[in-house]
């Protein structure tokens, strides 16, 4: 076939969101952000006071909602029963609590099922934390991105608006905290893949991140 799947992890604030949105577009390819699919689902289950445990509300929540990812002006824009919840994904409420609701075995499947369903015609870039593993585990270029965990606070700090009054040490903390969730969860851990390719870039350009990954991509046409 002419075209690919590729799986880009790894940990959080590693720049997977950007690189996989800059190689999709390289390519020609639709990007796929399944971070936001996991956070629309934190956001609807906090507004109706649903914890990550509940899973008979949970079970119930899941069908009702509508999740649609579209290209947006800053990547991608993602919508709930066809309320933009972009920038509400984004609060520091979803950020602490997704890795809880990430790991409730209710939530994976459903999600998962339809990140499959969205790659099934190939030419998609997708990231996350279990693609390469558990969600496109046939992907035919699979990436592990990591950055060391400094860097990545760094990185966030420096996009996070001045008034939000968190320091890059809480953020290290809350960062290193989420990735200890999302390893150490029974179900589909952030571990790498044993076919996929380790990208360090702390001391990479996300150009030359991006540039990388593209040549990658040839060799497998
Ligand atoms: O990529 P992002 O940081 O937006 O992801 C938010 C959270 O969603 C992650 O910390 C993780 O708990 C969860 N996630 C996941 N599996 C994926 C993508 C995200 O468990 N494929």
């Amino acid at each position: 076939s002419d075209q690919i799947n590729i799986a880009i992890d790894g940990p959080a604030g590693a720049g997977k969101s950007t690189v996989a949105r800059m190689v999709a577009g390289h390519l020609g390819y639709v990007y796929i952000d399944t971070g936001a699919m996991y956070r629309a689902v934190t956001l609807s289950a906090q507004r109706l006071s649903i914890t990550a445990e509940q899973d008979a509300r949970l079970s119930d929540l899941l069908p009702a909602l509508r999740i649609r990812l579209e290209p947006g002006e800053r990547g991608q824009s993602i919508f709930v029963n066809d309320e933009d919840v972009t920038g509400l994904i984004r609060s520091r409420e979803v950020t602490r609590q997704v890795s809880y609701f990430a790991a409730s075995g209710v939530v994976r499947e459903v999600l998962s099922t339809m990140q499959r369903e969205l790659a099934l015609q190939k030419g998609v870039v997708m990231d996350g934390r279990d693609i390469g593993t558990h969600v496109l585990p046939d992907a035919e270029l699979k990436i592990f991105l990591t950055a060391s965990v400094q860097e990545r606070a760094l990185r966030r700090f420096k996009e996070l608006p001045s008034d939000q009054g968190v320091s890059l040490e809480q953020l290290e903390g809350e960062i290193a905290e989420r990735d200890r969730l999302d390893e150490q969860r029974d179900i589909s851990p952030l571990i790498q893949a044993r076919d996929a390719i380790e990208l360090d870039s702390s001391d990479m350009s996300i150009d030359e991140v991006v540039a990388a990954i593209v040549k990658l991509s040839r060799t497998k046409l």
